[in-house]
């Protein structure tokens, strides 16, 4: 799984449905045997994690590379780390700031690699997790009902915004796209823009919190900061106060849903995390159970 390009709507039906057994406790696969091997050249609290949590829930093992200790401080080339790590798992999940490395590493790696982010490309198994949870709320695979979804923040960095608007455009003709991004560096790249605009007749860019009524799911998202160049980093002016806190949920629909694929900074106010429609630490546990279905799909 190296991008939301090969996902189909039959594959996303099957997964949530193992997605809800696991979540169930009901017993998936069983992976005794099998390893997993965390590839991580970038760091992760949570995808990391929760693919370790899902591998040992499914009864599998993991072993976890890690940079700093490796023999690339002894100057060994990324190529034969690679061709190395190849002998020692099954499966690999890889996580890399540089957006092409996943394509070559599975040039390399002749067996199943789950592209844990990819610089700000993609974050596929996010997207997944994500949709999992707005499908636990909104019954989207009904298409003749419709739903407003806001993207807000870094919109032009943000990987789980790249994949989960790549996937709402390849099936979900009944979700509408509006942007919020924080300030005009943070705006979507004119190839976005494009493939949103031929998913519904134009592209809404909206300023700031005033008008959030319409709006069924409000995802937001963190300044990538490492992602912008130190110079921009330290000048950057936002257009408006990011912090959203208790004084904007009465600004929602009673039925919305918060979603933030987290670590979140200054842009969501922990003052709104006991408020029912914040669903971030549930995204949170929906991962672990997306990856185990995730983790299915490849060994069944
Ligand atoms: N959402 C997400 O990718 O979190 P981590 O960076 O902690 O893995």
């Amino acid at each position: 799984m190296l991008s939301i390009d090969n996902i189909t709507l039959d594959f996303v039906k099957y997964l949530f449905f193992f997605t809800k057994k696991a979540k169930n406790k009901e017993q998936i696969i069983n992976l005794k045997g099998k390893i997993l091997c965390n590839l991580f050249f970038e760091s992760s609290t949570r995808t990391m994690l929760s693919f370790q949590t899902a591998m040992y829930r499914l009864g599998g093992e993991v072993i976890n590379f890690n940079k700093d200790y490796s023999s690339l401080n002894k100057g060994e080339t990324f190529s034969d780390t690679l061709k190395t790590m190849e002998h020692y798992a099954d499966v690999f999940v890889l996580r890399h700031p540089k957006k092409d490395f996943i394509y070559q590493a599975s040039e390399i790696i002749k067996k199943p690699i789950i592209n844990a982010g990819n610089g700000d490309g993609e974050h596929p198994t996010q997207a997944l997790l994500d949709l999992f949870t707005i499908f636990s709320y909104f019954d989207i695979f009904d298409y003749k009902k419709s739903f407003n979804i806001l993207f807000i923040g870094d919109i032009k960095h943000s990987r789980t915004i790249h994949s989960l608007i790549k996937l709402i455009i390849k099936l979900f003709k009944n979700i509408h796209i509006t942007l919020l991004p924080y300030c005009s560096e943070l705006y979507p790249d004119n190839d976005l823009i494009k493939l949103i605009e031929e998913h519904q007749k134009s592209v809404t860019i909206i300023n700031d919190y005033s008008n959030l009524q319409e709006y069924d799911i409000l995802y937001f998202t963190r300044l990538q900061k490492e992602r912008l160049e130190e110079k921009l980093n330290k000048n950057i002016v936002y257009n408006f106060d990011i912090q959203f806190s208790k004084k904007h949920l009465e600004n929602i629909k009673e039925n919305a849903i918060i979603l933030h694929p987290l670590p979140r900074n200054e842009e969501l106010s922990t003052d709104i995390d006991n408020d029912n429609r914040c669903k971030y630490f549930e995204q949170v546990e929906n991962g672990v159970y997306i990856r185990m279905a995730i983790l299915r799909s490849i060994f069944s």
